[in-house]
């Protein structure tokens, strides 16, 4: 999984082309797999694969300014904080498995019709993000352009995301866990602003998060909870193939500047 993460970057060019019924048949096994599962605050996610056959007028191909989308996935949850973070978790281990087997992804968060993907959602439920699916054309000029513009490639250093005990102690990169430090840092988040802040106090790591001042006010949703799903499954996901087992807890042990405790990830081996 680490060297997925690592080689996971958002795709928004896509060739022409629809999906193999191969790989057709790969995207609804991975969804049918991670549909069972639950996000650290116990939410399930209901996902859905639209194929994307009107592709140049469609709707749904303008979002995110995709270009040429063979298909979308997305998935509907509860409206709430913790349903969000869970998308994020869930959503996050789809992406991931389909970076594995070569198909682009690109997060795509917002606000979504159901009528545009003809999925249902309960009164309490939100598609909470999209991501078209498809093979990626590699290194357009129109995927630079749009990547310089949201500065993709741009992480924040450890000494801004990540501290060590209660003294908030900057950790450095041969620590023996920095390894899924930068499993977070390499994640990807909303506009690329990277709310997650972590604590990590002897074998937890206590996760925070740093929300942008007016960023998604305007959304019917958390967005920048789905960033913390995401950083949460980057490091279950990681700590869990070096055979770690970690355990989601509620363990807030400081208050962190300007931000607000989420969860804490304990280690036992
Ligand atoms: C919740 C969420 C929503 C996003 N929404 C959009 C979007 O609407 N349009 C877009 O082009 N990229 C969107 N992105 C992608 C981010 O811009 C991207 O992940 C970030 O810039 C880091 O780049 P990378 O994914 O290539 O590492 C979104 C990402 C997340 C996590």
């Amino acid at each position: 999984m680490f060297k997925t993460i690592e080689k996971r970057t958002s795709i928004r060019s896509y060739e022409k082309k629809s999906l193999s019924d191969n790989d057709k048949l790969k995207v609804k096994e991975i969804l049918n797999v991670v549909e069972k599962k639950q996000g650290p605050f116990n939410n399930q996610v209901r996902f859905f694969f639209v194929e994307n056959n009107n592709r140049d007028s469609g709707k749904i191909a303008t979002y995110g300014f995709v270009k040429n989308p063979p298909a979308f996935i997305g998935g509907v949850v509860n409206n709430t904080k913790e349903g969000m973070i869970d998308f994020g978790f869930l959503f996050e281990e789809v992406i991931l498995r389909l970076t594995e087997v070569n198909l682009g992804t690109v997060w795509l968060g917002g606000t979504f019709n159901r009528s545009d993907f003809d999925v249902e959602v309960g009164d309490d439920e939100i598609i909470a993000a999209v991501s078209p699916v498809g093979y990626s054309t590699s290194k357009s000029i129109r995927e630079k352009v749009i990547r310089g513009f949201a500065q993709a490639d741009r992480r924040k250093p450890f000494d801004e995301l990540f501290f060590k005990d209660e003294k908030l102690s900057p950790i450095d990169e041969s620590h023996k866990y920095s390894k899924y430090l930068k499993a977070i840092q390499m994640g990807p988040s909303a506009s690329n602003k990277q709310p997650w802040r972590i604590v990590l106090i002897n074998d937890t790591f206590h996760i925070y998060l740093n929300r942008t001042k007016g960023y998604g006010d305007k959304l019917k949703m958390d967005i920048q909870a789905i960033d913390i799903g995401i950083a949460l499954s980057h490091l279950y996901l990681t700590l869990k193939e070096d055979n770690f087992d970690p355990v989601f807890i509620n363990d807030k042990p400081i208050d962190l500047k300007d931000s607000e405790y989420i969860i804490s990830g304990q280690m036992k081996k």
